[in-house]
């Protein structure tokens, strides 16, 4: 890692090539919405890296610029967006399909929309069980497929004049697997591919594709994908930034923040139910035990890293904690969340909290998908590599150096994210001591 004064930021010339394997609902509200804003009719709600400002240096200094003016981002006239599926319709029909954005503004994009067609997938249904699609590659083995995709790849940054590209996996929840000796080593995960290893995922097919071609790689769903010493030798080899996993959307976002406040006041926790309603696609393939798994796990991480029973055996010992997902059609995208929560204080006397977030998956990801494309590749131009624990904001299940319990409360992980930028363009971090204020 280059030190604080000396980190060299290349600019962001020339067009960045957005990849993504699943153009589904999350996918194509992502790319219409950038394609809205772009011509002016809508606004980036939600993105950090559009509408969030900074503070540089003293609370008297009063500097907060835009962070997209702090620090070099592509815009987004730069961006250019392909991806592949297991479906043959366009970005289009896939947002008509998944009805989350209403038609006058799908309308309004049909035309960059529509040129949108996904490549070929790589697709295993053992390990997405509830769909499939004919859109595959379905000849030669695991490495000949990687080598398809890194042919994709190529293509796709020639034909579209790209200078820079970044890989994103929006594509359905795999199976629940977890690492085996195939994923120990890059030498063990090469034989693996070439012999058709049946521990290695899709997902890593396309990480493995993307990481061999220099290209970062960001995991929005639970799976294993990148989270393994195979892939993280190779991003470190290749000088690749990776993240994931799972974004931090509705119900686990809620959960990061009423968590530490809970915490903070040293209030107690007797348990903590979680149920959800949903009806899209994502919430079909999850309906699958073998996909729910995956979630379920990513999902159940954060309490315990952010109220750390053993620190506080007297608040936290023991509480109950489930996670429900329910594949109600109905609904479609538009999820229903419940929380209830069941806390104590003062003398150990119980309360209840109850939430009932009635919100919009896809909507709630679209912009977090546009941040983690542009940091992910402002962290490429500033030569860092290997895991970015800085983006662990925008994940459910944040990956970390091996041995190290990942950071789950999303106001650490905001400071994280600053400090980081700042650290890139050499400003004082920002501790929030304050003792010279008083001086
Ligand atoms: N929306 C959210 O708030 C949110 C939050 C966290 C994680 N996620 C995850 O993001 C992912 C996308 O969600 P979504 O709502 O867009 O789902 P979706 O079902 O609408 O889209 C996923 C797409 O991936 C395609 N696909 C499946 N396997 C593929 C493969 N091997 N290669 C290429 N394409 C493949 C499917 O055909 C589908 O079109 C899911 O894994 C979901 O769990 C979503």
């Amino acid at each position: 890692m280059p030190d604080r004064d000396n980190v060299q930021i290349a600019p962001a010339n020339g067009k960045l090539g957005v990849l993504i394997p699943g153009i589904g609902a999350v996918s194509t509200t992502f790319m219409a919405g950038v394609e809205a804003v772009k011509r002016g009719t809508a606004a980036p709600i939600g993105s950090l890296t559009q509408l969030a400002t900074i503070r540089l240096g003293k609370r008297t200094d009063a500097r907060t610029p835009m962070i997209k003016d702090f620090v070099p981002l592509a815009g987004l006239n730069q961006l250019v967006f392909g991806g592949w599926d297991i479906y043959e319709d366009s970005a289009y029909e896939a947002a008509a399909n998944a009805k989350v954005l209403e038609s006058s503004l799908l309308e309004q994009v049909k035309q960059p929309l529509s040129a949108i067609k996904p490549m070929k997938a790589v697709f295993d249904p053992e390990y997405i069980r509830r769909i499939n699609g004919p859109n595959v590659k379905d000849k030669g083995t695991k490495m000949d497929k990687a080598e398809m995709l890194m042919e994709d790849i190529a293509n796709f940054r020639q034909q579209n004049n790209c200078s820079r590209l970044v890989m994103i996996w929006c594509a359905s929840t795999e199976v629940f697997h977890k690492p085996a000796s195939v994923h120990q080593t890059l030498k063990d995960f090469e034989c693996g591919l070439m012999k058709n290893d049946p521990e290695i995922a899709p997902s890593q097919i396309y990480a493995y594709a993307a990481l061999k071609s220099g290209v970062p790689f960001a995991n929005g769903a639970p799976n294993l994908t990148t989270d393994t010493p195979a892939l993280l030798e190779l991003a470190r080899e290749r000088g690749v930034p990776i993240c994931g996993k799972d974004f931090k959307t509705g119900q686990t976002f809620m959960k990061t923040l009423i968590a530490p406040g809970l915490k903070m006041r040293m209030l107690g926790l007797n348990g903590w139910f979680s149920t959800n309603i949903l009806g899209n696609r994502d919430g079909e393939v999850l309906d699958d035990p073998g996909s729910f798994k995956s979630k379920e796990e990513s999902k159940l991480g954060a309490l315990d890293h952010i109220l750390q029973p053993k620190l506080y055996p007297e608040l936290y010992k023991d509480f109950y904690h489930a996670v429900r997902i329910n594949y109600y059609p109905p609904r479609g995208d538009a999820k229903e969340g419940w929380d209830n929560i069941d806390i104590f204080g003062w003398l150990g006397y119980p309360m209840q909290i109850k939430i009932d977030f009635l919100c919009r998956d896809s909507i709630l990801a679209a912009p977090l998908v546009l941040d983690l494309t542009l940091f992910l590749d402002l962290a490429r131009r500033c030569g860092m590599r290997g895991i970015q624990e800085w983006l662990s904001f925008y994940f459910k299940a944040p990956m970390t150096a091996p041995g190290l319990y990942p950071e789950h409360d999303i106001f650490i992980q905001l400071m994280k994210l600053k400090n980081t930028l700042r650290w890139m363009r050499g400003e004082d971090l920002i501790t929030h001591l304050g003792l010279e204020y008083y001086d």
